[in-house]
């Protein structure tokens, strides 16, 4: 039997349907709609939901884990939508069938911008495609999306994020390493550089008679976005002392003469740690130590860069 396909390009705000009462698109999405035809070979799992409408499936197959779902079948009698995992064009074998009661739906999404745009169509933590941008310079790319906070965060990952230890390192800023993301610095930057965005980055070093400064020398140091030494430790004040620490700022260092609870360089495990807050510096792209070796020692953690919004 010959199939008679009617290709209907429909451009929709498909919030509208949804969130009724937020009043802003949340994605605007094209579908191509086949009426009367069904995929069969494509069915993810042959899992079946009902919905409202008929953007309420593209909605769905967007929500459901979004490298999966390439397509829906609708079934406008019961508004019922069931979830392909395959589209027209990219199935082998038998796939489009005719059958009146079904419409075939092919869905693109116009890219979301942020983790918090995908978090009002999906509950579930995982990569997302985004293009903070829109039209701008920087192409759509995968961000990890936590979804258990609200609103939801961006997690920016990278290579060096776990506990390492420093030693044999005297000269200052001897030891040195760079952080590599997942993502280019020109994508990271586009995120965080949005409206009404947090970012933060955690750091902490652990010494044992290692400084961060001494005699106006920088003997820990961590690099911003360009490339360029940060003043301040994490935590600490940007306008503050050179290479300041979190526990000048709220003054809590062990030793209220001093900016750091490592410049106390008294052989005692001490730590200084916090969260840097100012976007125009993140995220950290290189960390520098030295004054360690013999009984002198420490332990760096870099956390990931974490954006909320
Ligand atoms: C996700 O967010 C929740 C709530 O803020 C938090 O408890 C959890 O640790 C986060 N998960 C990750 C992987 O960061
Ligand atoms: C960012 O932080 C400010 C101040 O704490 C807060 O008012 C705002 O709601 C936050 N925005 C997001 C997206 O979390």
């Amino acid at each position: 039997m010959q199939l008679h396909i009617n290709y209907y390009v429909l451009l929709i705000s498909l919030c509208l349907a949804f969130y009724p009462d937020h009043g802003v698109a949340v994605a605007d999405a094209t579908y191509w709609r086949k009426p009367g035809v069904r995929l069969v070979n494509g069915a993810g799992g042959g899992k079946q939901h009902k919905v409202h409408t008929v953007g309420g499936c593209t909605l769905l197959c967007l929500g459901l884990t979004p490298a999966s779902c390439r397509s829906v079948n609708y079934h406008s009698g019961s508004k019922t939508c069931e979830v392909n995992d395959k589209a027209d064009g990219d199935f082998d074998g038998v796939g489009l069938v005719a059958d009146d009661a079904w419409d075939y739906l092919y869905t693109e999404l116009a890219p979301l911008a942020s983790c918090s745009a995908w978090q009002q169509i999906s509950s579930t933590s995982g990569i997302y495609p985004v293009d903070p941008d829109g039209a701008g310079a920087v192409s759509v790319f995968n961000v990890h999306c936590n979804m258990s906070s609200s609103p939801a965060t961006a997690i920016f990952h990278h290579d060096q994020e776990s506990r390492t230890h420093v030693d044999g390192y005297k000269d200052p800023q001897s030891y040195s390493i760079s952080l590599s993301y997942g993502q280019s610095m020109e994508q990271i930057a586009a995120y965080l550089d949005r409206d009404g965005i947090n970012c933060s980055q955690y750091m902490k070093y652990e010494c044992k008679g290692s400084v961060i400064l001494k005699s106006d020398t920088i003997y820990s140091a961590w690099y911003d976005r360009r490339g360029q030494q940060a003043p301040f430790w994490a935590g600490g004040d940007p306008s503050g002392a050179m290479g300041n620490c979190a526990c000048s700022r709220d003054a809590t260092c062990e030793d209220a003469d001093m900016n750091c609870n490592c410049d106390i360089e008294d052989n005692e495990w001490r730590s200084d740690e916090g969260v840097i807050t100012e976007s125009s510096y993140l995220p950290i792209t290189r960390v520098t130590f030295g004054d360690t070796g013999g009984s002198e020692e420490g332990y760096h953690t870099i956390g990931p860069l974490v954006c909320e919004g």
